[in-house]
């Protein structure tokens, strides 16, 4: 384990702790503790040295734990998610596990990352992903579908993100056609889906899903939509394991639903949880834009839109959707 992530753990309680001891439980002298504590910086964590007291973190961390997170995930969901990975600085959960999909890694393999140096969103867009502070959650499963047959899968993960969040008592959570999660009409939520084809006809899917908890303020100044993280809105702080856990339990149970029945077994609560319905909203196309009323979406995953009076189906693809305020 790396010294910088030692003395995170023993700082993580937010209360103070000397050069001196610190120095004691890693084995080293003042010097080489401080050297290790100027590289927290890297990671944008903010630590307080007075005199006389020592160090402490500008706000205490809870840092991942994979017990911790395991609590919230009930036998029945855990036995679908044979290993989970936790890493402390990665380039991206989805690459990580793309990778090891092509090397044959199981179906229900989960990697979650404290960050994320290269995070990836939809549309080829960065996810910022600083340390400590959000989820950055991604889930390998294989499915015996066809890539057609997968194409509303992407509105059932976020059904099941959903889910995860009301279970976490967060209620007002809204999804914005085709991948995103709100609240209060800011981006709380992304979902990636990343698919690899095999041989077979069979399709393996890394399910990536980008969460803000507490977004840092000097970081947050890289993020170019309107978004909102989960502590503004509950105003209170939140546990990153009790909600990664949640997640997983939510995302393993929605995915083997998925692979028996399809988006029919969601269709209705998406429905209830689409922020579009009703509301003038407007559609990009690769060089055009469509204005009409949000409709929700029909039996494959499509967007109906109202354009005056005239229905009009948009399947997923690289079309993104607007809420007019
Ligand atoms: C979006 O653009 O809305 C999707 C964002 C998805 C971000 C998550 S964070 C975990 C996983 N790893 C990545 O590199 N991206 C996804």
């Amino acid at each position: 384990m790396q010294p910088r992530y030692q003395l995170l753990r023993i700082l993580s309680d937010g209360h103070f702790h000397s050069g001196e001891a610190l120095g004691a439980t890693l084995g080293m002298g003042r010097s080489a503790v401080w050297k290790h504590l100027k590289t927290l910086a890297e990671w944008d964590i903010v630590l307080h040295a007075v005199s006389g007291k020592g160090y402490r973190l500008a706000h205490p961390l809870e840092l991942l734990d994979h017990d911790a997170i395991l609590c919230f995930v009930p036998d029945e969901a855990r036995s679908l998610l044979p290993h989970l990975e936790i890493h402390h600085d990665i380039d991206s959960t989805n690459r990580h596990l793309m990778q090891k999909g092509r090397l044959g890694a199981a179906s229900g393999h989960v990697c979650l990352a404290e960050r994320q140096q290269a995070g990836r969103g939809r549309r080829g867009r960065a996810w910022v992903s600083p340390f400590g502070a959000n989820i950055y959650l991604s889930v390998l499963w294989r499915f015996t579908l066809s890539p057609e047959a997968l194409s509303g899968l992407g509105l059932a993960v976020g059904v099941a993100v959903a889910r995860a969040l009301q279970d976490a008592g967060m209620p007002g959570v809204a999804l914005k056609w085709p991948n995103d999660i709100l609240w209060q009409g800011r981006k709380l939520a992304g979902i990636l889906l990343e698919m690899t084809g095999e041989l077979s006809g069979a399709c393996s899917v890394v399910v990536g899903v980008g969460l803000n908890v507490r977004m840092p303020r000097q970081t947050a100044a890289m993020i170019d939509q309107p978004w909102v993280d989960m502590e503004t809105a509950l105003d209170a702080p939140v546990s990153r394991n009790e909600v990664a856990g949640r997640l997983l339990r939510h995302l393993a149970l929605a995915l083997r639903q998925f692979e028996a029945d399809g988006l029919s077994a969601f269709h209705d609560e998406w429905m209830r949880l689409d922020a579009a319905n009703g509301k003038p909203v407007t559609l990009q196309l690769h060089n055009d834009s469509i204005a009409g009323v949000g409709r929700g979406i029909d039996a494959s995953g499509a967007l109906i839109l109202d354009d005056n009076g005239v229905i009009r189906h948009f399947p997923y693809g690289e079309v993104s959707l607007r809420m007019v305020s």
